[in-house]
């Protein structure tokens, strides 16, 4: 008999639970050597003491008291998450589960130290605040760049464009100023012929047309209407060369056109010629760059499985090996700084593969150049 008793005092107090005995009055009356440690109380310090003792506050034991203990003497049984103070003052999270016993007069309550999983919950908690903040922060710094990286595209689409208009202007205002300069030393030497005149003022209305026409094609290819037409490779083409064939010829460059496709597709015409126009831009760039002598630029269109192409082939070096899969990269270029963003094949992939649901790839030819291939499905 006294062995079995020794045995379950062994066990009573060796569990792995702290096992903690009050009265209806709250008064402690047993509690195990588990319980002990986990509050960090001696054994002495909490017999015949009132469980207010092992809570955080006053507040919380008037509390607990009402609630916890109270159900546990409703329902015969509790099972609860809650902080118990320990000694030195700090909270410990514990699981304590309530059972009434000796006809109700008595509650045992058994308790489990949870502090570590619920400080490890808590931590995670928190490192899925600063984890969560920490992505809206980067979300937000990647809008900002994409918006600076469209507005840089866009600010060097203009320098371009500017380019190009003064390189077309060139010729009808010196036209112009020609011919006023004409007519003003007829003018000093008083030589009036009234039929020579009119035909100089036509000559100067043609050139104010021809001007007032190139800034009406370019306002048309530097509109940004996000509507979907159905076109032609080979009308983008055209459309395209007619901005800048004149810069292309004056940097001698032979235009050879071989058009084959003619199927219709459905597209955003003006990024597309936006497209086209990079690419003739960069073939441009590296006929200037390489210093090529004879100077050409194959466009051809062809179609073929439910596919139109356009082939864009230029003799102008080609594109180094190490090279050929960065020129999509956004920021790109092997120009200097002021000659070339890094920005043209990367806006001109987006269009293609994005908006256009397309190809764009680039590979070095058999002619010592580039040649860049546009695949776009057919519009049946
Ligand atoms: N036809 C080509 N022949 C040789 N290299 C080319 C050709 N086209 C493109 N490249 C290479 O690809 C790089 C990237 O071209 P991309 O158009 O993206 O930028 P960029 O022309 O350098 O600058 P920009 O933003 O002003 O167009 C160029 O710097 C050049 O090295
Ligand atoms: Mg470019």
């Amino acid at each position: 008999m006294k062995n079995k008793e020794k045995w379950f005092e062994h066990i009573f107090n060796n569990s792995g639970v702290g096992i903690l005995i009050v009265d209806k009055n709250r008064t402690i009356l047993e509690v195990n050597k588990t319980f002990c440690d986990i509050v960090g109380y001696s054994y002495e310090e909490l017999i015949n003491k009132h469980a207010r003792v092992l809570h955080i506050s006053d507040e919380s034991s008037k509390k607990f008291g009402e609630i916890a203990f109270n159900t546990v003497l409703e329902n015969n049984t509790l099972d609860l998450e809650y902080k118990f103070r320990h000694r030195d003052g700090s909270s410990i999270w514990i699981k304590i589960t309530g059972d009434v016993i000796k006809d109700k007069q008595e509650v045992l309550w058994i308790i489990t130290n949870i502090n570590k999983r619920v400080m490890f919950q808590e931590e995670l908690a928190k490192l899925n605040d600063t984890l969560n903040s920490k992505i809206d922060s980067q979300i937000k710094i990647l809008r900002e760049k994409d918006r600076q990286l469209q507005y840089q595209g866009r600010l060097a689409q203009m320098g371009e464009m500017l380019n190009m208009i003064s390189h077309q202007w060139r010729q009808p205002l010196m036209s112009i100023s020609a011919t006023t300069s004409f007519l003003q030393a007829k003018l000093l030497i008083e030589e009036f012929n009234q039929e020579e005149f009119l035909n100089e003022l036509h000559l100067i209305d043609d050139s104010a047309e021809h001007l007032s026409n190139t800034i009406n094609d370019f306002r048309n290819f530097f509109k940004l209407d996000k509507q979907k037409v159905i076109t032609s490779l080979e009308d983008i083409v055209e459309n395209t060369l007619k901005i800048v064939k004149p810069i292309l010829l004056n940097n001698q460059i032979n235009l050879i056109i071989d058009f084959k496709s003619h199927d219709n597709i459905y597209t955003l015409e003006n990024e597309l010629r936006q497209v086209v126009l990079n690419i003739l831009k960069n073939a441009e760039d590296a006929f200037i760059e390489n210093n090529i002598k004879n100077r050409t630029i194959q466009i051809k269109t062809y179609s073929k499985n439910d596919f139109a192409y356009l082939d864009i082939s230029d003799n102008a070096g080609g594109i180094k090996e190490e090279n050929l899969n960065k020129i999509f990269n956004t920021y790109f270029t092997t120009k200097s700084s002021t000659n070339g963003t890094g920005l043209g094949l990367c806006m001109s992939k987006t269009i293609i593969e994005d908006n256009c649901k397309g190809y764009l790839t680039a590979i070095n030819n058999k002619n010592n150049g580039a040649t860049f291939s546009i695949k776009l499905p057919i519009k049946k």
